[in-house]
């Protein structure tokens, strides 16, 4: 390593303040906001940095073609549905789609949950129309409620300790969930849920299982111990959100022990939205000094030149595995848009994980006004991001995906066909549309599928 960059010099945990910072929420009461920030500042570190570590080389073997990264959860985190059988529901959910990737890969599935910290929304618009008021627009739980009512609506900052909390307590049982023994793979079968075991997918799902016991079956005969080995025992689930609310982030952002680095604690990864990747933004200005992996979303407008920009900004010591890109195309404009980047990144010699979302280019509101998404432009959406990447010779690092392990409604088509009417039944989301535990499912059979057909895998 050479000698730190003029860049690498002036950035500070702060230095983002003298950037403009797009989709900030507009407080009554600033005052209220620095003492919950310093509140937050003086709590416990979230992650610790040798995590962020752990997952930044792992994401390094993603961008070098030796494994693949499924990153999922929710669009928004609520604070009102916020317990241990839907933490746990998602966690299985992750589980089997998991599964279902590495045996049929054949690489090793690295796992990122939306969760534990995944909170704040950005908007088209500031305020929204409702009943002849304009009302500021709902930004997630940890800005405001989503009540029509402008009591609600009003950013209230106790919102961000709150935030703080629940990602504690979620991230507590996620680490419980992956290491106390449930995500044990002698245990791949209880991993289903009840409403989909009997579908066709939860049957393809038993067969894989089966499959793997099998496997397991025949290391215990040759004598390897599959009960006691760690491997088998345990699994890595990591965290990451949108980091949006500047303020919060720094107040996490600490100083690593071991190494000096600054870290954000907030979560192991963080990633920069659509709408918050202005190059001369300030979020690009904080997440460029922290040491932690990063993600920033690229929409069917980015540029090559937007792209190789971002590149230079964010890893301009080009380390696998620090960023990761996003695509968020469409189904309609991947392939064409997203050519150009993959080659442009290719020469330039990054080396990025390429991330495909298919779910934020997709997205319509349904007649009665439900935002939606259909199962098949999200498989399309995915179809056409591996067509890409087989004609460039670039490796398709992964998915990013909005689910639930629940049995919701909230997006169309899939094997049980939900139509634009079934959308009343569950629609419970905060926020954007989520696959249900059944359309997850098979969209990771979808994936491995299209993983092989395309040539890539
Ligand atoms: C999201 O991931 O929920 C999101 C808002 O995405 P994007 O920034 O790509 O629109
Ligand atoms: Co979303």
């Amino acid at each position: 390593m050479g000698q730190p960059s003029e860049v690498a010099r002036t950035w500070t945990p702060s230095s983002w303040q003298s950037f403009e910072a797009a989709q900030q929420p507009t407080y009554p009461d600033p005052g209220a906001v620095d003492s919950a920030l310093k509140q937050i500042h003086g709590f416990p570190p979230l992650v610790f940095a040798g995590e962020a570590r752990s997952l930044q080389a792992q994401l390094g073997q993603v961008a070098a073609g030796n494994a693949f990264v499924l990153q999922a959860g929710d669009c928004a985190e609520s604070f009102d549905e916020f317990s241990a059988v839907n933490i746990r529901e998602k966690l299985r959910v992750i589980l089997q789609m998991a599964v279902v990737l590495t045996y049929s890969l054949g690489v090793p599935v690295v796992k990122v949950g939306r969760i534990a910290g995944q909170f704040a929304k950005p908007r088209s618009s500031p305020f929204e129309k409702i009943g002849g008021e304009d009302l500021p627009s709902f930004r997630g739980h940890i800005v405001n409620a989503a009540a029509a009512t402008s009591a609600a609506r009003t950013p209230d900052p106790d919102r961000l300790v709150q935030a703080y909390h629940q990602s504690a307590s979620t991230l507590n049982l996620v680490r419980a969930f992956t290491k106390g023994g449930f995500a044990d793979l002698n245990r791949v079968h209880a991993w289903t849920q009840e409403f989909v075991a009997s579908s066709a997918e939860g049957q393809r799902y038993e067969q894989l299982a089966s499959e793997i016991d099998r496997a397991l079956k025949f290391m215990r005969s040759c004598g390897i111990e599959t009960e006691t080995s760690d491997s088998l025992r345990s699994v890595d689930v990591f965290t990451s959100h949108e980091a949006l609310l500047l303020g919060y982030e720094e107040a996490l952002t600490r100083q690593d022990s071991v190494g000096g680095g600054w870290y954000d604690c907030s979560a192991h990864m963080l990633w920069i939205g659509e709408r918050t990747r202005q190059l001369d933004g300030a979020h690009v200005e904080f997440l460029r000094g922290v040491g932690n992996p990063i993600g920033c979303k690229i929409g069917p407008d980015a540029t090559a030149d937007d792209v190789l920009q971002l590149c230079e900004s964010l890893n301009p010591a080009r380390i696998p595995g620090r960023l990761t890109l996003i695509s968020r195309m469409g189904a309609e404009r991947v392939e064409s848009s997203l050519r150009p980047l993959l080659q442009a990144v290719r020469e330039s010699g990054h080396p990025v994980v390429w991330q495909c979302d298919p779910m934020h280019g997709n997205t319509f509101s349904a007649p009665n006004g439900l935002k939606t998404r259909h199962f098949d432009a999200i498989c399309g959406e995915i179809a056409g991001f591996m067509r890409a990447h087989a004609a460039e010779g670039t490796w398709p690092g992964g998915i990013h995906i909005e689910l639930t392990g629940e049995n919701v409604t909230e997006c169309l088509g899939g094997a049980e066909n939900l139509l634009d009417t079934d959308l009343d039944g569950r629609y419970e989301t905060i926020c954007d549309p989520r696959l249900n535990a059944r359309q997850s499912l098979d969209l990771a059979f979808r994936v491995a599928e299209l993983m092989r057909t395309s040539g890539v895998a």
